[in-house]
């Protein structure tokens, strides 16, 4: 099976169509997204979300969404809450139905499509959070959990072997190539993404945040951070049949 892995796209409509299409024509039906998908409440973003879903829906192609830091966390969580809570039905993978062709995933979630099993860890620190409001545009929800962390921790990988890593933030141990920002949730929250991936310790591990590529070996794990929107590297489809098979946006 051949899917897509997009990077943040920050509710960039025009972004995530070009993507989808690239994806289309290569015979992918199938994007999970890295976080900073842009699920926001605003006239704006719903009409922007509904124009990647109307694209999607007339190509045959379903969107499944990991959470980032820039979201609506409040909206994400209700709607990935279970149905008796209120939240959305859920699908086959155990996404919650957003729209027809976009799907949410809990923040901490496993799910096999194909042969290959896949886990998704919501979550990373906004640097920029100092000039955003709490409860409009940023939410303490953003980060990991240590009870998130932990529910990894305690997944019996004997049981599952975890393919595919889809995450927003990074491993600690990321060779980013530039200066970090000083920014202690920043730093707890990759201590964490570095605990999931020491624990689950993934063929692969795709995460994006940093909107800059790199493509290294994690001890094993092979790790892609993928760029935004519509720039190169934003876009990588695998194959989960051979596990070989990468093709980068250009
Ligand atoms: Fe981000």
């Amino acid at each position: 099976m051949k899917l897509a892995i997009f990077g943040d796209m920050h509710g960039n409509d025009g972004a995530a169509i070009a993507a989808i299409q690239w994806a289309v024509d290569r015979d992918v039906k199938v994007a999970i997204w890295a976080g900073d998908c842009g699920l926001w409440t605003s006239l704006q973003h719903v009409i922007s979300t509904d124009r990647i879903n109307a694209f999607s829906l007339n190509n045959g192609f379903t969107n499944f969404w990991v959470g980032g830091n820039h979201e609506h966390w409040p909206t994400w969580n209700q709607v990935t809450a279970p149905v008796s809570k209120g939240g959305a039905v859920k699908d086959q993978w155990g996404f919650s139905i957003y729209r027809s062709n976009i799907r949410l995933a809990p923040r901490v979630h496993t799910w096999k499509m194909g042969r290959a099993w896949f886990a998704g860890l919501a979550g990373a620190a906004s640097i920029d959070r100092r000039y955003r409001t709490t409860g409009v545009d940023w939410f303490p929800e953003e980060t990991i959990t240590e009870a998130e962390i932990a529910s990894i921790e305690k997944m019996n990988t004997d049981k599952f072997h975890v393919n595919y890593f889809i995450t927003h933030d990074a491993a600690v141990n990321s060779p980013f190539g530039f200066s970090l920002y000083e920014d202690i949730p920043s730093f707890d929250n990759r201590e964490k993404i570095s605990r999931a991936v020491r624990h689950l310790h993934p063929d692969y591990h795709f995460h994006g945040h940093y909107h800059k590529f790199l493509y290294w070996d994690n001890g094993g794990t092979t790790t892609i951070g993928l760029n935004m929107e519509a720039d190169k590297n934003s876009v990588v489809i695998i194959d989960t049949e051979d596990d070989t098979v990468f093709e980068f946006r250009p």
